[in-house]
């Protein structure tokens, strides 16, 4: 039996790709490898997780010899990485816990996938073959468009945040990898995903976690600050394609053609949430609060996806307004997960952000 080792398999879009692989290749064995951070739940995963070919492990990616012995137990034939700290504001505050995890840690699983696949025999590249690390990344790492113009797989990398200098720089070790060692990887550098499971720090989630409490809906600076938004489940789906159907060492970005302002976005929601919520329009709106910027906010992102589209066929499968209402009647149906992932630390952490 094929096995794919999964990390991150337990947060926002790691979760969403372990049920597609899960579901999609039975013949397959998954490995979900999952620290379980504040961000990590395995309520995301509650109908797989009794699968016949689904396993969770619980490991640290930035512990080293601890990897090494997962590989070596489950010699895993692939491996799509996806654990990472996530968020740009916590980056701001706390630098080196993503430098620990997005950098050693991608390069300790580097390191153990090199170590097993090449132990098979002689050292060579042929040690490698039906083998591949897929590396998920970011759009952030090309850092910030003016208001023309689009991310294409040859953008040069400018990285303006910690948390986009720490995926920066795991992209490049990967690359390393393969231009040193010819271990075989692909990558895929999604723009800002939106959905079902995702963590209420980032602002979709937030803003309707706060809607439904009442408090007010925090917009950075003037809101004018643009990102290009992605259904999470075409995002798995494109990662299906690019692990299996994807050019050796190739790239590929991935987004939606699905440009908005934070603002205009904000509003977009409130209409949505006053519409399924029974109120009177206009009601959310006076939530909106406009609050101190982000430090190194990066002004626009937008993503050039032709060459996934015209190489591999992919294509978003939903419109933004088809996923928000998706997203908003899984939030409204899951409030219990809202209150389960919103208690203890969560609190504090907001607590200190705004006060
Ligand atoms: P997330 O924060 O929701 O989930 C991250 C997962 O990684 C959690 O389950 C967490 O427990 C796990 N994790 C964190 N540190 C770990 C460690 N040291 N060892 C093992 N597991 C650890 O993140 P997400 O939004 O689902 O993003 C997943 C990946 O996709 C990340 O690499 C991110 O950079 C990338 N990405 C995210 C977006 C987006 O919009 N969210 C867009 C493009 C790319
Ligand atoms: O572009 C891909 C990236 O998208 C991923 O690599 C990151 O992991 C993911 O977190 C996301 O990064 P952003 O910084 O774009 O997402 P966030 O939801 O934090 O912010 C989206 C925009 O909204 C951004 O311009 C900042 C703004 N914002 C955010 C929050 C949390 C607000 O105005 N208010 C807020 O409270």
């Amino acid at each position: 039996m094929k096995t794919i080792l999964i990390t991150g398999g337990a947060g926002f879009i790691g979760s969403h790709v372990v049920r597609e692989f899960v579901l999609n290749y039975p013949e397959t064995k998954i490995i979900n490898l999952d620290a379980l951070t504040y961000a990590g739940n395995l309520e995301n995963l509650k109908d797989i997780e009794r699968k016949s070919n689904y396993e969770f492990v619980k490991a640290d990616i930035t512990d080293a010899k601890h990897i090494l012995e997962v590989f070596e137990q489950y010699q895993p034939d692939g491996v799509i990485h996806l654990a990472a700290e996530s968020h740009v504001d916590r980056s701001i505050t706390n630098p080196l816990d993503f430098v620990m995890t997005n950098v050693i840690g991608t390069v300790n699983l580097l390191n153990a996938a090199k170590t097993i696949w090449q132990d098979a025999s002689t050292g060579s590249a042929q040690d490698f073959e039906g083998k591949r690390f897929h590396h998920v990344s970011t759009d952030e790492v090309f850092g910030a468009l003016g208001d023309e113009g689009f991310f294409t797989e040859e953008t040069s990398y400018d990285p303006h945040s910690p948390y986009s200098a720490s995926k920066a720089s795991s992209d490049h070790f990967v690359r390393a990898y393969h231009d040193t060692y010819g271990l075989p990887i692909v990558m895929t550098n999604c723009s800002n995903n939106y959905g079902p499971n995702h963590f209420p720090e980032k602002l979709i989630p937030l803003c309707i976690h706060n809607i439904l409490n009442g408090n007010p809906l925090p917009i950075y600076g003037d809101g004018k600050y643009t990102r290009d938004w992605l259904f999470v489940i075409d995002h798995a789906k494109a990662i299906d394609l690019v692990f299996h159907e994807g050019k050796n060492g190739g790239s590929y970005n991935v987004g939606g053609f699905n440009e908005w302002k934070n603002i205009d976005l904000v509003k977009e929601l409130c209409k949505q949430m006053d519409e399924k919520l029974g109120k009177e329009a206009g009601t959310s709106e006076q939530l909106i609060t406009f609050v101190k910027d982000r430090p190194g906010h990066d002004l626009r992102y937008a993503i050039d996806a032709t060459k996934i589209n015209e190489e591999l066929g992919w294509k978003p499968s939903v419109t933004f307004e088809q996923g928000l209402s998706l997203t908003i009647d899984w939030f409204l149906s899951n409030k219990e997960w809202l209150d389960h992932v919103t208690s203890g630390d969560y609190q504090n952490y907001y607590e200190n952000q705004y006060n």
